[in-house]
């Protein structure tokens, strides 16, 4: 089973944010299966690496969105990107630099790291967004 399943209350109603959403959950899941065949870890950084690209862009995109739209959480929503962007980068530096992976710990903290946001700051927006069509 993938770590992160889609589901339908995960989406914006934002069809570009959305189909990103479900890019980076591939992504996600694709480093949980390498942990699963016990995947070289050049190939686990690489796929970091990956995630941290696709995140990079897709929070520039949602960025754009808001300002557009002038989302009233701007500034809290921007501010947990660059928080998010940080962990990625310390997620992969920890594995750079482990002796062992602790493939347990990695898989919990990838699927918070995704999921925390996803399910608050990201799940505000479908409201915003439902909102706006009914106003
Ligand atoms: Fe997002
Ligand atoms: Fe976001």
């Amino acid at each position: 089973m993938a770590l992160i399943e889609w589901r339908e209350e995960y989406s914006t109603g934002i069809s570009g944010v959305d189909f990103e959403h479900q890019e980076l959950i591939a992504l996600v899941n694709s480093v949980y299966e390498m942990l699963g065949d016990s995947s070289s870890k050049t190939n686990i950084i690489n796929c970091l690496g990956d995630i941290y690209g696709s995140i990079s862009s897709h929070f520039a995109l949602e960025e754009r969105w808001m300002e557009q739209n002038d989302y009233d959480d701007y500034k809290a929503h921007r501010e947990d990107h660059e928080r998010l962007l940080d962990d990625i980068g310390d997620i992969t530096d920890d594995v750079e630099t482990s002796h062992e992976l602790n493939e347990e710990q990695l898989r919990e903290r990838l699927s918070n790291w995704f999921l925390n946001h996803f399910k608050t700051h990201d799940a505000r927006l479908h409201q915003f967004e439902t909102s706006k069509k009914h106003t």
